[in-house]
């Protein structure tokens, strides 16, 4: 049969990468990551003493790092020129410093071209749940199958603040804020913007709970495969 390719689309702490991780695993897909990738690109820059807001030399080096995405649902890794990063990438630093990078254009242009590649290797085992902001307009347009996830601030924030546990200065109100400045520059920047493909499911995820959305992402996936 044909691989399918699965695009998973949403705002930040939606259930994104819970749910295509599950989904991913449960249809004996390859998953893909493309926020750890942005990410790996930011904390290079960060290591590299780059200013972020700094869109030129941003562009300038970004063909630099050497990013490597593991895709076993199970078991994602994220390396960068050798250095295992899956840790550090989710510091508040790098989660308020990606927004900037990832809307500079040479970045998403090199870091959609590995993401392509990913999906065609992807092809002899099946297919691949890829997850990000523009996978489904932009990356994937022709993708199998398209999700896009939301939910209410509120439950994002407490499901990102679960997530970061371990840093003081990260409360559920700190944290409602960060996720929705970056939400307005994830949405409002020129390089291809989060948005909902016009043939994408929208599932809102507030109300629901993980094994939910897990369903009916899989109902979604079989039914247009
Ligand atoms: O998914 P995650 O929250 O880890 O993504 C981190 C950031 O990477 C997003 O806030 C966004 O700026 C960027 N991103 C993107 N395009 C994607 C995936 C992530 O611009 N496809």
């Amino acid at each position: 049969s044909k691989p399918l390719v699965v695009a998973v689309d949403g705002t930040s702490g939606s259930g994104k990468s819970s749910v295509s991780k599950q989904a991913a695993h449960r249809l004996g897909l390859r998953y893909l990551d493309t926020g750890a990738m942005y990410r790996a690109m930011t904390w290079w820059m960060l290591q590299h003493g780059v200013d972020v807001d700094d869109a030129e030399t941003v562009a300038a080096l970004a063909g630099k790092p050497e990013i490597v995405s593991g895709t076993d649902p199970l078991a994602p890794t994220i390396v960068v020129d050798g250095q295992d990063v899956a840790e550090p990438i989710r510091t508040r630093t790098v989660t308020n410093a990606v927004s900037a990078v990832s809307a500079v254009p040479e970045v998403r242009h090199r870091l959609v071209a590995m993401q392509r590649l990913e999906i065609e290797r992807a092809a002899a085992s099946g297919g691949i749940v890829v997850e990000g902001r523009d996978i489904g307009t932009v990356v994937a347009p022709h993708a199998t199958a398209k999700l896009y996830l939301t939910a209410s601030p509120e439950a994002r924030a407490a499901r990102r603040s679960a997530e970061i546990n371990g840093d003081p200065g990260a409360t559920a109100e700190v944290t409602r804020q960060e996720l929705l400045r970056r939400d307005a520059k994830d949405s409002g920047r020129k390089a291809s913007p989060l948005a909902k493909a016009g043939d994408a499911e929208e599932i809102d995820t507030t109300e629901l709970t993980l094994e939910e959305v897990v369903e009916r992402a899989v109902e979604t996936i079989l039914k247009r495969a």
